[in-house]
């Protein structure tokens, strides 16, 4: 299993009502999971205790059969940087870096990404010029040093997503990836996904939100296991889905 949570609460402020109660969720590898909910309901909040950057007051989340929710902070820091390529809904952009460099963001704090970038590529940075063309993002675009900053946002979101594929992580959480893309890059950002995923010879598991998701209506029954109690929310994996 990629993802497998058990009995898990997860509250923002001490002694209030829950915003995650999951019993029981998997996540398989190979599998594209959709995560859907209404806005406030606490999707990128489970992206975060996935992504390690929140842990459960109870229960555990274990991430390729490693317990990241009772792990010391550094060491869940190194992990989630191996293993994990996040894309965040707010996009999270280093504002003052070239798009190159927030690109490449993963492969200064994971060797292991640095690697795999470069095997597959020169370098890093040449990898993320391809992921960037793949996404649609032309040269004039990635030249001439303009910041991230100087981006539109459907521009910035494409650095998101190229940050968060770089280095193929076994995981892959896209909080509301495709939210300011138009269509035609919405099919690339699937292609571009679907391609890494077949060059590294295992395919992420890929939770994502589809509240503004294209790609909801062409889900599959739900394959993933998936029992969730939150109070405030309706909380569902939509099921994996295939092209
Ligand atoms: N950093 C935080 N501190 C305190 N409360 C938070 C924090 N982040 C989120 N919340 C609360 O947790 C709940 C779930 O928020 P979350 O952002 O996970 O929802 P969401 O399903 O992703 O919504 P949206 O579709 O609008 O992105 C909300 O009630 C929100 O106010
Ligand atoms: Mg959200």
């Amino acid at each position: 299993m990629v993802v497998e949570i058990d009995h898990v609460r997860f509250a923002w402020i001490t002694g209030q009502r829950d915003t995650l109660d999951i019993t029981r969720m998997e996540i398989a590898a190979g599998e594209r999971v959709f995560v859907e909910g209404p806005s406030g309901s606490g999707k990128s909040t489970l992206f975060s205790m996935l992504g390690g950057v929140v842990c459960p007051r109870e229960g555990t989340v274990r991430v390729l059969g490693t317990d990241i929710s009772r792990m010391p902070a550094g060491k869940r820091d190194r992990f989630c940087a191996d293993h994990i390529g996040f894309v965040f809904q707010m996009f999270n952009l280093v504002p003052y870096l070239s798009l190159i460099d927030n690109v490449v963001l993963p492969c200064r704090f994971s060797l292991r990404r640095f690697e795999r970038a470069r095997t597959r590529s020169r370098s890093p940075e040449a990898k993320a010029h391809r992921l960037l063309a793949r996404l649609g993002l032309e040269p004039t675009e990635l030249h001439g040093g303009r910041t991230v900053a100087e981006l539109s946002i459907g521009q910035q979101q494409r650095v998101a997503i190229a940050r968060g594929l770089i280095g193929a992580p076994e995981l892959i959480l896209a909080d509301e990836p495709t939210s300011a893309l138009d269509e035609g890059t919405r099919e690339r950002f699937l292609e571009v996904l679907s391609e890494s995923s077949m060059r590294s010879g295992r395919l992420p598991a890929w939770p994502c939100s589809t509240s503004h998701c294209w790609s909801a209506s062409q889900s599959s029954p739900a394959s993933s296991a998936c029992i969730c109690r939150s109070p405030c929310l309706d909380l569902r994996t939509g099921g994996s889905f295939r092209r």
